[in-house]
């Protein structure tokens, strides 16, 4: 179709093909960095579509400026970076990619658990550095899962899926949320709590929110204050849930055990203090990067791109009172 599309980062190439192959003008940009803003809306400005990453701030000026945009379709299930009051304005589509996600994030989220409970890597630099001489009865000692509780906070999609892995690992949940959640009360006997009651009982606290007026700094010095002393912290969803540098106290103060994070509140900027910390594991927001999760995402958005262009309401459109009658 005569159209064209902006994506502003390389992404799996299945996406770009089925671009292509329906649409005449696909700009890929190539580098291997975030466009700036004068670059982005130099180039938005003639676009039809936007597939965009959640390092793009998709702003009122921004948008404002974007006369023939008609769909944002962010490469992320998070759209926080998208101004949506002025995109739905404007009636622009914005879409995102729910559920194929779900899953990798999730593991991410058991994979930091893990790596920080049972000190992985901690152990790993260890044994690298030629430090291991023999098995020894006070090496590395972690923290237990079993019969341990863990609190999810945030029990959508990721909370769920991260709430039923721990049945294998014989623990007992909570929950914080603005619903029931069903699945949960049913098949986990997990109870829905206050958020302080989450914090001072939960020895796993981990974070599925999205990030809003309303979960920023949900997780500050009071909270952390309410964690047990034995417990971790583990945040896949956005770094801006958490204070960082009540987080970076906390930690240096042994107020909490230890932390596992996959998301910051100033990336690429990492807060200085958790370089010098053994008790955190950090990974640079690859919760959602595994080949099929990426692939899958990417489509996704490609799809959404081609339904919204026909005309249509795109499947995954967040600015719901866009949807076509
Ligand atoms: C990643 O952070 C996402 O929102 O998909
Ligand atoms: C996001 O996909 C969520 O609902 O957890």
């Amino acid at each position: 179709m005569k159209a064209s599309v902006l994506v502003t980062r390389q992404i799996p190439q299945p996406a770009i093909d089925l671009l292509k192959k329906n649409i005449d003008e696909v700009d890929v940009f190539q580098e291997n960095r975030d466009l700036t803003a004068d670059e982005m809306l130099a180039k938005i400005k003639k676009q039809n579509a936007a597939l965009t990453m959640l390092t793009d701030t998709i702003d009122s000026y921004l948008l404002e400026n974007a006369e023939n945009l008609k769909i944002i379709a962010n490469y992320a299930v998070g759209y926080n970076n998208i101004d949506l009051e002025t995109a739905t304005k404007k009636g622009i589509f914005v879409t995102n990619t729910p559920g194929v996600l779900t899953d990798a994030t999730a593991d991410m989220a058991w994979a930091l658990l893990l790596a920080v409970s049972r000190r992985i890597p901690e152990s790993d630099n260890f044994i690298r550095q030629k430090r291991f001489n023999g098995w020894s009865p006070m090496l590395f000692l972690g923290g237990d899962l079993q019969e341990k509780t863990l609190g999810i906070i945030g029990a959508g999609r990721i909370g769920t899926a991260m709430a039923q892995r721990s049945v294998g690992f014989g623990m007992k949940v909570m929950y914080y949320s603005p619903h029931v959640n069903q699945k949960l009360e049913k098949e986990l006997s997990a109870k829905k709590v206050s958020l302080e009651t989450l914090l001072k009982k939960s020895d796993y606290v981990s974070i599925h929110v999205p990030l809003t007026p309303y979960t920023k700094h949900l997780i500050g010095k009071k909270e952390l204050d309410l964690m047990k002393s034995t417990a971790y912290l583990i945040n896949t969803s956005r770094g801006s849930v958490i204070h960082e540098a009540e987080l970076v106290k906390a930690l240096e103060e042994k107020k909490i055990s230890g932390a596992g994070l996959d998301v910051f509140e100033r990336e690429p900027v990492i807060h200085s203090g958790l370089f010098q910390l053994n008790n955190v594991v950090m990974t640079p927001h690859t919760g959602s990067a595994t080949v099929e999760t990426r692939t899958k995402m990417a489509l996704m958005a490609a799809e959404n791109i081609l339904t919204a262009l026909k005309g249509k309401t795109p499947p995954n459109l967040v600015n719901t009172e866009l949807r076509k009658k």
